[in-house]
């Protein structure tokens, strides 16, 4: 166990370290007052038992987890359009604080089973006190509406066991292409919902200006 959380310490720190960074990009959106592509961000590190499940079923060697699994360390950025995400991955291109190792576009390569989103492998050096140690992390970075129909499609796959019965399969890809129309009408219109939301967001400041 004491091996596990050696193990896992800078992939936490590393988590923790990009989830302050990513969260900060939105808040920097918000100090100049223009919309931001960041809605939201999670992160967490993967459980040792998924851990186990992946390695067993990619038959990837535990001593060599390091190189070969890039998602131990995870981070979602949540985004309100697909044009958003775009930007998103710029942003990331740009910094200075990592390298990209990888990028995949399962927005227009969408997987067989619905899945759609952007993911951005990265390596990330983290500080210990043994040195620098490089960490590979995946980001994640989807529409909200992406990641509803990922997160109920999660829950059926544990459901299921990643068996599912045909019906429900072509369901979920029905749904997955609903929620890909969804984004297109709400791209649509992003114009509109992006004046509008800043004017709010303007009201709040004068507001808020008032009171203090
Ligand atoms: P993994 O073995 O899962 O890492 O696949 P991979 O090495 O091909 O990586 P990929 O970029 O395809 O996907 C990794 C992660 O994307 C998964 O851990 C999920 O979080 C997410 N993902 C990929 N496909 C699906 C899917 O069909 N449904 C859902 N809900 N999530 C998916
Ligand atoms: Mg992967």
């Amino acid at each position: 166990m004491k091996h596990w959380e050696k193990f896992l310490a800078p992939y936490k720190q590393t988590v923790n370290e990009l989830k302050v960074k990513l969260k900060g990009m939105r808040g920097q959106f918000e100090l100049d007052s223009t919309h931001t592509p960041v809605e939201f961000v999670t992160g967490r590190v993967k459980p040792i038992a998924s851990i186990l499940d992946k390695a067993n079923q990619k038959g990837i060697p535990l001593d060599k987890l390091e190189t070969e699994m890039q998602d131990i360390a995870g981070l979602r950025i949540m985004c309100q359009f697909v044009e958003d995400i775009y930007r998103v991955v710029e942003l990331l291109r740009n910094r200075n604080d990592f390298e990209i190792v990888e990028e995949r576009d399962y927005i227009s390569h969408e997987k067989t089973s619905g899945y759609r989103s952007y993911h951005v492998v990265i390596r990330y050096p983290v500080q210990t006190i043994h040195g620098e140690k490089k960490i590979l992390a995946e980001i994640q970075i989807r529409t909200l509406a992406m990641n509803f129909w990922a997160t109920i499609e999660h829950s059926l796959n544990y459901k299921y066991k990643g068996a599912f019965p045909e019906d429900i399969r072509l369901r979920l890809q029905r749904a997955a292409e609903a929620a890909f129309r969804l984004d297109e009408e709400m791209s649509l219109i992003r114009g509109e919902i992006k004046e509008a939301q800043a004017f709010f967001t303007r009201k709040k400041e004068a507001a808020q200006e008032e009171n203090s």
